[in-house]
């Protein structure tokens, strides 16, 4: 048996059935009120019998107003997603889809804090005043009162009970990308001089109490795991140390699994891509060299994590995904952009017909180093691997020819066209 195909026992004793996560994709999916709809069920049934042992859902967010993007599936108000409602009902639909292989699907719950963009939130929320400053897309954010955090916690705690409730087997919290509760671990973006910033353990208590009302929510059967930054690669920001640190703090909650991601929009190393030159650090030499961009930091996280990790970000080789479970610092591979053009790729992979996932990244100016075009290169890259999860919920055939140019425009179509139906319903 290969190593992809052992499966993992969690501490909670729940089993994955294999070591291949399909790693969280924000869809872009839900309805004007911000269901869950017949296209996710068709993307999620795909995904689910393609073979991975865990599916893990884009962004579900806590708060209507202060999303990532446009159809986002939102939880809130909670107490209009009881058993009978309708937005539950979708859910439930949505989990059976997902789960129709036998494999895991865990809900991502998320809140977007100030990199929700100005077609979306009016007014972001975050730990401080600190702009998110790209492309004129965000409005200064409010900084959170005491009460917002503590009612904010609660509702993370909320989402996974309705999330268990519907027939998802696990709950992920974001707490990675430079959302908002990343964004509480930064010092760039975390200004406060409460019990909520300054420190390492003021900076993480947002997170660490909202795993522990999670936890107390979902009862202790259930896979709860976090997704946080390796680092965010931004000068003053969350670093690898306090990575480190943190993850030792965390020992002592009660999580599953630890999926290691890296960066903000800022600095979007989570996709493998640079940021603004001004403020960036690099990623380690040796890592950029490897086919997977945050092994390198795995090695050191081993060392102090005691739950499992899972690593995404560049994996596209069997024998890469094999020789990283063979070093014992992974424990299960996560996949993303390769799964939107080839959603039966973990099945693939674990029957040893294919080698190597096939490779569509395209770029719009490959060789210009100015920020603004590889942001829109970036943009434009996103739009393609959107339109590929709209065609996998539409039931089409997937245009693998698509062109860069014709996705950006379709994501700037999609943005304001969606958000301009949520505002309206
Ligand atoms: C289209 C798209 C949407 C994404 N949405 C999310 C998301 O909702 N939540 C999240 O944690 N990461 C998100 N990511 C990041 C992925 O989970 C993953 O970390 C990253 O794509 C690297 O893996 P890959 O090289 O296999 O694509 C997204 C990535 C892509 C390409």
């Amino acid at each position: 048996m290969t190593l992809l195909a052992q499966p993992l026992k969690l501490a909670c004793g729940a089993t994955l059935p294999n070591r291949i996560a399909k790693v969280a994709m924000t869809e872009g999916l839900s309805d004007a009120r911000l269901f869950a709809t017949e296209r996710h069920n068709r993307v999620y049934r795909q995904w689910s019998e393609g073979g991975a042992g865990l599916l893990i859902t884009g962004n579900v967010m806590i708060d209507r107003w202060v999303m990532e993007r446009p159809g986002n599936v939102a939880i809130d108000p909670v107490d209009r997603f009881r058993p009978g409602y309708e937005g539950f009902e979708r859910l439930k639909a949505y989990a059976a889809a997902g789960t129709v292989a036998g494999n895991h699907l865990w809900m991502q719950i998320s809140h977007a804090g100030r990199q929700s963009p100005w077609y979306v939130a009016k007014r972001p929320l975050a730990p401080s005043a600190v702009q998110l400053d790209l492309l004129g897309n965000y409005k200064t954010p409010r900084p959170l009162r005491e009460e917002e955090i503590l009612d904010f916690i609660q509702r993370f705690a909320n989402v996974a009970r309705v999330a268990r409730e519907a027939g998802f087997t696990g709950a992920q919290i974001h707490s990675a990308h430079g959302y908002l509760l990343s964004s509480f671990l930064s010092p760039v973006t975390n200004t406060r001089s409460d019990d909520w910033g300054g420190s390492l353990a003021n900076r993480a208590r947002f997170l660490i109490e909202s795993i522990r009302a999670t936890r107390k929510a979902v009862g202790a059967d259930f896979p709860l795991a976090i997704k946080l930054n390796s680092d965010d690669f931004r000068r003053g920001g969350f670093s690898f140390d306090d990575c480190l640190k943190l993850i030792e703090m965390l020992n002592a909650e009660t999580l599953d699994l630890i999926e290691i991601s890296g960066g903000t929009y800022e600095q979007p190393k989570l996709l493998g891509a640079d940021g603004r030159s001004e403020d960036a650090l690099p990623l380690k030499a040796s890592t950029v060299k490897r086919e997977a961009y945050f092994l390198e930091y795995a090695q050191a996280i081993r060392q102090v994590a005691k739950m499992p990790i899972l690593m995404p970000g560049g994996f596209r080789s069997r024998a890469g995904m094999e020789a990283a479970l063979e070093s014992g610092d992974v424990d299960v591979i996560g996949l993303a952009r390769p799964l939107c053009t080839m959603p039966d790729l973990p099945k693939k992979l674990l029957a040893g017909s294919i080698e190597e996932a096939p490779a569509f990244e395209r770029t719009f100016a490959p060789r210009s180093q100015r920020f603004t075009a590889r942001l829109i290169n970036l943009l434009g890259q996103m739009g393609w691997y959107y339109a590929h999860i709209e065609d996998l919920g539409d039931g089409k055939l997937l245009k693998l020819d698509r062109s860069i140019t014709a996705a950006f425009f379709r994501y700037l179509k999609n943005e304001y066209g969606t958000a301009w139906r949520m505002q309206r319903s």
